[in-house]
C-alpha cells in the first residue's frame, strides 16, 4: 500500500512574508476534520527552506527543495548541494523538472546524479519524467517516459529514497490535463518500467501526477488508478487553494 503525497513546488515565487502562507496552511491542517489523508510537502525557493523547516507550528508540512547540485561542495559558484539542502532542514528535492530540462539543458544523465546526491545526502528524490506535446502527438509517451526512467533513476533508488512525479510538460501551467485513462496508462507504464529496473520493491514506490492540478481537478486526479499523489505548481501559492486540494485526497491509501 502507498500513502498518497500532496507536493507543493511554489518554482521562483515567495518571500520571507510567505511565513503567513506556511502558518494559515498549518493551522488549517490542524484543525482539518477529518484530518488529511495525506502527505503534505512544500518544495519554496531555497531562501526559504530554513525559515519554513524551522516555523513553529507548522504542523505535518513537510519542507522539500526544488533542485540541487550533484557534488557535495566545491567550486561551483551559485550552486546548492543536496547536503546543504539536508542541513537547511528539506528531506526531500525535486530533480529534472521540465523547467529545468527545457530551460536548464537538463539531461537524464545530470538527472540522475542529481538524484544520486539527493540520496547521499540522505533526501528524498523527486524525480520528474514526462513527455512534450510533439511526442505525445507522435504516439511516443510511452517509450519518452521508459527511457527517461533509464536515464535518470541512479541505482539505490528505493521505494524509501525515490518518488517519481509524471508531468506531461505541455500541462504544466497551461490549464491542460490529459484525460483520466491517459494518466492511468503513464503510470502503468511508469511502474512496469521501474518493476524491470529496480525489482519488486518498486509496487511500493509512489508515482505522482502533475500538471494543472487545481482544487476543482484534484479530487478526480486523486481517484486515478495508480496515481499516489499530485504534484502541485501554481495552485499551491495560495493556502487555501492548496489545502482544498490535500482536502480532497481519498482516505482509502492507493493500490
Ligand atoms: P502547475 O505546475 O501545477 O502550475 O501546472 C506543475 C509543476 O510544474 O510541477
Amino acid at each position: 500500500m502507498r500513502r498518497r503525497i500532496v507536493i507543493g513546488n511554489w518554482k521562483m515565487h515567495g518571500f520571507r512574508e510567505s511565513l503567513g502562507e506556511l502558518d494559515a496552511l498549518g493551522r488549517a491542517l490542524r484543525t482539518a476534520k477529518p484530518p488529511p489523508a495525506c502527505e503534505i510537502m512544500l518544495c519554496p525557493p531555497a531562501t526559504l527552506i530554513a525559515a519554513f523547516a524551522g516555523g513553529a507550528g507548522h504542523g505535518p508540512i513537510l519542507i522539500g527543495a526544488q533542485d540541487c547540485h550533484a557534488e557535495p561542495n566545491g567550486a561551483f559558484t551559485g550552486e546548492i548541494s543536496a547536503e546543504m539542502l539536508a542541513d537547511a532542514g528539506a528531506c526531500a528535492v525535486i530533480v529534472g523538472h521540465s523547467e529545468r530540462r527545457t530551460l536548464r539543458g537538463e539531461t537524464d544523465e545530470m538527472v540522475r546524479s542529481k538524484a544520486a546526491a539527493a540520496h547521499r545526502a540522505g533526501l528524498t528524490a523527486i524525480i520528474c519524467v514526462g513527455e512534450s506535446e510533439v511526442e505525445r502527438d507522435a504516439g511516443n509517451t510511452g517509450h519518452v517516459l521508459k527511457m527517461q526512467i533509464r536515464g535518470s533513476l541512479p541505482s539505490g533508488a528505493t521505494a524509501a529514497n525515490t518518488i517519481v512525479a509524471y508531468e506531461p510538460v505541455w500541462a504544466i501551467g497551461t490549464g491542460r490535463t490529459p484525460e483520466p485513462a491517459e494518466i492511468a496508462e503513464a503510470h502503468d507504464t511508469l511502474r512496469v518500467r521501474l518493476v524491470q529496473q529496480i525489482g519488486t520493491d518498486a509496487e511500493a514506490m509512489r508515482i505522482v501526477y502533475g500538471g494543472s492540478v487545481k482544487p476543482d481537478n484534484a479530487g478526480a486526479l486523486l481517484a486515478i488508478g495508480g496515481v499516489d499523489g499530485v504534484l502541485v505548481g501554481g495552485a499551491s501559492l495560495h493556502w487555501q487553494e492548496f489545502f482544498a486540494i490535500v482536502s480532497a485526497c481519498p482516505l482509502a491509501p492507493a493500490a
